[in-house]
């Protein structure tokens, strides 16, 4: 059921912020024939964010904005002016010592971690039991300490929160009561995901996406996309992705209300291994999504081989929307009621690359370094 809810559009400094973050560029919007091949559609688009300022996922967009303006509350004043992140950091160094917290399930806290190190603060990230030591280890590069929490995502979470202090900011991209600013401007982040996707449309005169597919664990990257798709000109068909185990969004909007998944979750798509959506994100999840599909692990590891057919590296969860849109529309019926034919346009986000490169050799098959270059990029 499409639903007529608009939002008010996030501040327009965003973009000129991330601009000034190093190495920022505008992530590729590739065109993928063989995906809409195999889809029955016209055109399949692949927003790859599988190197984002130098990360593998688009996790920094957020935990770069919302660190920005949690500083910016901390000291009580404007930083600016600052051309670039090493002035930011000259400015905020009296503060030393000083510590950015999270919870994570891998991007975000690498992502914080990753701000920790540029900003020369330190980092100390809380993560769920079992998390694969690639990911931790790439936290632990960045400066960060990591510690293991006896019990799922959000035990680390609830762990995280505990040590807010003076000297010590707690960036979290889910919120709980009273905790919701900062979860609030991490959703505000991730939006110059879809300026760059709306850019790279315009520019090339393509027809924007009759439906965009969008992977959730917490709900704030999907809360970015309604914000963005539901206060533009266009509005596709939102549909949400979520592991079978971890269908937490789902089940709150079934339910009326947030309501809790109990882990564990044992998902590969580990970015979507949560129980409870934000509190923040909730009014824009229950109101702005079309669909909802739950894909089970075997779906996300076919659809990381299918975007290495196109020339994609995805990660169990970078394949999630690529998962949830290919069942979806090998459904017949679902096909007919969602009005989707040879002639549609869909947007397929993927979110993270091979973050974990040995699992990604294991299912795809091959490195995800000898993965094919990309000759069909939408500038
Ligand atoms: C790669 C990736 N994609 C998607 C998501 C889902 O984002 P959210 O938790 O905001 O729904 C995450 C969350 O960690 C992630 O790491």
């Amino acid at each position: 059921m499409r639903q007529d809810r608009t939002w008010p559009a996030p501040p327009a400094e965003i973009a000129a912020f991330h601009r000034r973050m190093p190495a920022y560029a505008p992530t590729l919007l590739l065109d993928a024939p063989r995906l809409a091949t195999r889809l029955g559609v016209g055109r399949v688009l692949v927003k790859a964010e599988t190197r984002r300022m130098s990360l593998p996922s688009f996790k920094i967009l957020g935990a770069s904005w919302a660190t920005y303006q949690a500083l910016l509350a901390h000291v009580g004043h404007d930083l600016e002016p600052w051309g670039n992140i090493n002035e930011l950091a000259a400015k905020l160094a009296y503060l030393k010592p000083f510590k950015l917290i999270t919870a994570t399930d891998g991007n975000h806290g690498r992502a914080v971690s990753f701000m920790a190190r540029l900003l020369g603060f330190d980092a100390h990230i809380f993560v769920p039991i079992g998390m694969a030591p690639a990911r931790i280890k790439a936290m632990e590069k960045e400066g960060a300490v990591v510690t293991v929490v006896d019990g799922d995502y959000d035990a680390a979470v609830a762990r995280a929160a505990e040590d807010a202090g003076d000297s010590c900011l707690v960036i979290s991209d889910t919120s709980w009561p009273g905790y919701e600013t900062t979860p609030a401007q991490v959703i505000e982040g991730y939006t110059t995901i879809f300026h760059e996707i709306d850019d790279a449309i315009d520019a090339s005169g393509l027809n924007h996406p009759d439906l965009v597919a969008i992977p959730m664990g917490v709900g704030a990257f999907m809360a970015a996309g309604i914000t963005h798709c539901r206060s533009g000109e266009h509005s596709p068909i939102i549909v949400g992705v979520e592991p079978m185990d971890a269908d937490c969004v789902q089940q709150s909007a079934q339910a009326g209300d947030i309501a809790h998944v109990p882990g564990p979750h044992k998902s590969i798509m580990v970015g979507l291994n949560c129980g409870r959506p934000s509190l923040i994100a909730w009014p824009r999840l229950s109101a702005g999504i079309d669909w909802f599909v739950a894909v089970d692990d075997d779906a996300a590891r076919q659809a990381m081989r299918d975007l290495a057919d196109a020339a994609v590296v995805a990660g169990e969860t970078g394949g999630a929307s690529l998962a949830g849109v290919t069942a979806l529309l090998d459904d017949d019926d679902r096909r007919k009621e969602l009005g989707i034919d040879s002639s549609s346009t869909i947007l397929v986000i993927v979110t993270e690359g091979a973050t974990d490169p040995a699992a990604y050799e294991q299912i795809v098959g091959k490195p995800h370094d000898s993965i094919g270059r990309v000759l069909t990029a939408i500038r």
